[in-house]
């Protein structure tokens, strides 16, 4: 008798007609049936149904190892003891008051306790919102108008951060943004100190740099060693606004955030995922006189117009009492550490099975992250001795082109699910047993990849 083996996708298919089901239904609700862009998926994406620690269930009933992390937010696993009863009290006592609490003013102090660069706080509602406010605060502050980005690195969705992330590199407006916004944004290769010093140097009008401190998406592309060094020199010597967009690397590669790791202290930093527990928020930090700008008393005695900010759940007692509970765990245990080591393990371990696979990629990563670089482009590299940074953002970046798409499902089908760059983040309570199953499961995905590919 012959036996049937199906493609990687079939496998799919087969093992969730709960989530197919959902897919045709969600299609008539959303456009391309989604909520959020990167849960764009062929041939449809999974629904999942409860979560706990480092495991998810999806409607079909299959067991997953996540390492999708709440697109960041679990450093400590879903559904953290701490955080659920936190939330639980809360939501009996009310979500948004119309009023000031005593629970935001100990979430605040927390925070100015935890980031370094945090002389005064203003809460949000999420990592958007908190880039937003943070370059119009340093736009107030310097009087200027232009910010740089660097090309590839990801700030939210809103207008002034929308070019040159997953396209228009050249800088033009995406598509619903005016084009007098991007022309406010200088683009700059990630990494390159020198194009920021000629950036500098030819326009007086730059108000403020953004970055994500470790590199493009937590590290996908990282920088030199000595490159945030220099740019905080040069920033300080032309008075640009340095902020770091710490919504990813806050609380997680640090209790302070790569601020505190990486020992370089930015004008601002931008938060959010792990500061509210996992729960919708975010935070704007920074120096006084900047966040000053935000000041009834101190605009008014300056005789100048305050910087408007709103938000009617900003620092809502859910959010900040799940974000107390999940901040006071960072502070006072080695979470985050305990992340950064599986980090490292699960690393090397996922190197070592394409090794004993022939495999020409490569698995790597900082702290608590990991990528899997799939080599579109067939470069002579071996798993062991890859380093990221002989590479630039147009190689890393390629990798969701190659054969990103069918190793998420292949993993899928072996009851691992990470993100689609493709990679991950863990957690603090990622264990042993986890990393075994799901080296395991890497392994049986990479002999699915090799069956159907024919390699
Ligand atoms: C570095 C960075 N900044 C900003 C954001 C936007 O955050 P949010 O999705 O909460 O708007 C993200 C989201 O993943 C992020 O990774």
């Amino acid at each position: 008798m012959k036996i049937s083996v199906e493609t990687i996708e079939e496998k799919y298919v087969l093992m969730t007609p709960g989530s197919q089901k959902l897919a045709a239904e969600a299609m008539q609700v959303f456009p391309s049936g989604i909520t959020h862009d990167s849960r764009f998926q062929r041939p449809y994406g999974l629904y999942i149904d409860r979560a706990k620690g480092t495991r998810k269930w999806d409607v079909d009933g299959n067991e997953y190892i996540d390492y999708f992390g709440g697109h960041g937010s679990h450093i400590l696993g879903h559904g953290n003891a701490a955080v659920v009863e936190a939330v639980q009290q809360a939501i009996l006592r009310g979500t948004q008051f119309g009023g000031n609490s005593a629970d935001e003013v100990e979430y605040g102090q927390l925070v100015l306790e935890l980031v370094p660069c945090a002389e005064r706080v203003r809460f949000t509602m999420s990592g958007t919102e908190s880039t937003h406010l943070a370059l119009r605060l340093a736009r107030a502050y310097t009087g200027r108008s232009k910010t740089i980005r660097f090309l590839a690195h990801f700030h939210g969705w809103h207008d002034a951060v929308a070019s040159g992330y997953s396209s228009h590199f050249d800088g033009s407006a995406v598509r619903g943004v005016p084009q007098a916004c991007a022309e406010d944004t200088i683009l700059l290769p990630p990494g390159d100190i020198d194009a920021v010093e000629q950036a500098l140097s030819e326009s007086g009008d730059v108000a403020a740099i953004i970055l994500e401190p470790t590199g493009t998406h937590f590290g996908m592309v990282p920088f030199e060693p000595d490159f945030l060094s220099k740019l905080r020199q040069l920033t300080e010597e032309k008075g640009v606004v340095l902020i770091f967009d710490e919504v990813i690397t806050g609380f997680r590669i640090a209790p302070g955030g790569a601020q505190e790791a990486l020992n370089i202290l930015p004008d601002m930093s931008t938060h959010a995922k792990i500061i509210a527990g996992g729960l919708p928020g975010g935070a704007v930090c920074g120096k006084k006189e900047i966040m000053d700008t935000l000041d009834f008393q101190v605009m008014e005695e300056k005789g100048e117009e305050k910087v408007q900010h709103n938000g009617t759940f900003n620092a809502n007692l859910v959010s900040a009492r799940a974000g107390i509970a999940i901040l006071k765990q960072i502070r006072d245990t080695d979470a985050c550490q305990r992340a950064n080591s599986y980090g490292a393990k699960l690393r090397a371990a996922m190197n070592e099975v394409l090794v004993a696979h022939k495999m020409p990629w490569a698995v790597y990563g900082s702290y608590s992250g990991f990528f899997v670089f799939t080599n579109p482009t067939g470069l002579n590299i071996s798993p062991l001795d890859f380093d990221p940074l002989d590479y630039d953002y147009t190689v890393l970046k390629t990798s969701r082109l190659g054969y990103a798409q069918q190793l998420v499902l292949a993993l899928i089908t072996q009851g691992v699910h990470i993100a689609g760059f493709p990679g991950g983040w863990v957690s603090s309570v990622h264990s042993d047993a986890d990393m075994r199953d799901t080296i395991a499961g890497f392994d049986r995905a990479l002999g699915l990849l090799k069956h159907q590919q024919d390699w």
